[in-house]
């Protein structure tokens, strides 16, 4: 999807950062709003829809299968969906960017249909495994061609009626998780998802939202998922609120500049989401939760931070799950804190939009911090709150998450942090620059 030339960005310590600003909507609720609101029948509205590259390639391929999908001039987005089992062959392959949540939940939803349809993707999406996807969804009766070690490009010919199965998640995956509802949302019977390790939980709460027949029991922590298909989902209005993966990135800044307060408004807090703001709390963080509410069935609230000494720790292993997205930006907070900090059980992030363990302890070393790179994790040695070295160039590698930490740690640098290419920021935070700069940010 990156179709312009990389866009280098240099980021240099300003004085203080201040003032207030809303990061855009939710990722993960954005896909599965329209997802959800092109298979029910009849006019959906999202409200606060993240108009990001990812979002946007999903909303691609609805509209390829059948669903009416506009925007209105006031920013709200329009869907009339095609009903349940109602998605119709695309005509060309599905063009799915960098987005891994896009490709394997709709890899879910295509897999219930008498369809065939082709998923490519960019050079980082065509490097992660999707034989976590293509498992569960062979069990149910659809077949694939896929590239070697199951990945893109690869063909899908989904099946109606599939199967419905029980299944139990092998790795802690919402993705893969929505996948199999998803396809059970088509599929004649009950679909069941066992997950030992909690997950986020947008896949649920909106399929609940939208009318379908989904039960959630808890046995200790293993949750048993289970979804009755061939349901009516009616239309709804969403209101999606602001995206904590985002805001996690002006709020680290906020914490690490010297003399920063800033209030980053409408974040959505829901509890398999917002680990790090309790991760960072521990480390010492002064970040306040105000004006908590809920919105469009999620909790939310404004957070107000402020410049704080952080400490090392131990980041407790039952968080991965829920902030498993924010280690980049928190390793950056590590870099910084006073003493030692483990990060532990992160496998997943080998297989993220980059290494995301290799790409960080090199890059930070690169600006001079201490980390020690473990096959599931890192170790980093903070400065106590003394500004990195700073003067490198950092790798993207396609990953907007590397590209944003980078940033923020170009502010808490001696000499200026240049990032070789910010245009994979647009896949999922559109204005970061601009929202970074109207705080003080000092990026040229
Ligand atoms: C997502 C789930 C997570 C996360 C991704 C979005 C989702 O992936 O990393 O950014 O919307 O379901 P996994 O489920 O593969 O961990």
């Amino acid at each position: 999807m990156h179709i312009s030339s990389p866009r280098p960005l240099a980021f240099t310590a300003p004085a203080a950062l201040s003032g207030t600003a809303t990061v855009p909507g939710d990722k993960s609720i954005s896909h599965r709003s329209l997802m959800l609101s092109a298979l029910a029948v009849g006019e959906s509205v999202v409200e606060g829809l993240l108009e990001g590259e990812d979002v946007l390639a999903t909303a691609a391929a609805m509209r390829a299968m059948g669903a009416d999908i506009q925007r209105a001039a006031d920013g709200r987005w329009r869907i009339y969906g095609v009903g349940v089992g109602g998605l119709l062959q695309p005509q060309a392959a599905l063009d799915m960017g960098n987005s891994g949540t896009s490709t394997r939940l709709l890899m879910g939803l295509v897999a219930s249909h008498a369809i065939t349809a082709a998923f490519t993707g960019d050079a980082s999406l065509s490097r992660r495994p999707m034989n976590r996807v293509i498992e569960p969804l062979s069990l149910m009766g659809a077949e694939f061609t896929s590239s070697p070690g199951g990945r893109l490009p690869l063909m899908l010919r989904g099946i109606a009626p599939a199967v419905p199965i029980e299944y139990r998640l092998p790795v802690a995956s919402a993705q893969v998780k929505s996948a199999i509802l998803l396809a059970g949302l088509n599929t004649p019977g009950i679909t069941r998802v066992i997950e030992p390790v909690p997950t986020r939980d947008h896949s649920e709460r909106m399929l609940s939202g939208f009318g379908a027949d989904l039960a959630v029991e808890l046995d200790g922590t293993t949750r048993v998922i289970s979804i009755r298909g061939e349901a009516e989902l009616r239309p709804q209005n969403i209101v999606v609120p602001g995206d904590p993966s985002s805001a996690a990135f002006p709020v680290v800044a906020g914490l690490l500049v010297p003399g920063s307060a800033i209030t980053i408004t409408n974040v959505g807090l829901n509890p398999t989401r917002a680990a790090l703001f309790d991760v960072l709390r521990m480390m010492g963080g002064d970040i306040e939760f105000a004006n908590a509410r809920t919105v469009g069935g999620e909790p939310v609230a404004d957070l107000v931070v402020r410049a704080s000494a952080m400490k090392g720790i131990e980041v407790p292993i039952e968080c991965v799950p829920s902030m498993v997205d924010e280690f980049p930006i928190l390793f950056v907070a590590a870099a910084l804190a006073e003493g030692r900090t483990i990060a532990r059980g992160l496998e997943e992030l080998r297989v993220k939009e980059s290494d995301r363990l290799a790409t960080m302890a090199e890059g930070l070393r690169a600006i001079g911090a201490r980390v020690e790179e473990l096959e599931d994790g890192l170790i980093i040695d903070g400065t106590g709150g003394a500004p990195l070295a700073g003067g490198a160039t950092i790798a993207t590698k396609l990953d907007h998450r590397i590209a944003m930490s980078f940033a923020v740690a170009g502010l808490v640098s001696k000499a200026r942090v240049e990032i070789d290419d910010m245009t994979p920021v647009a896949t999922s935070f559109p204005g970061f620059v601009e929202l970074m700069t109207g705080l003080g940010g000092d990026i040229s």
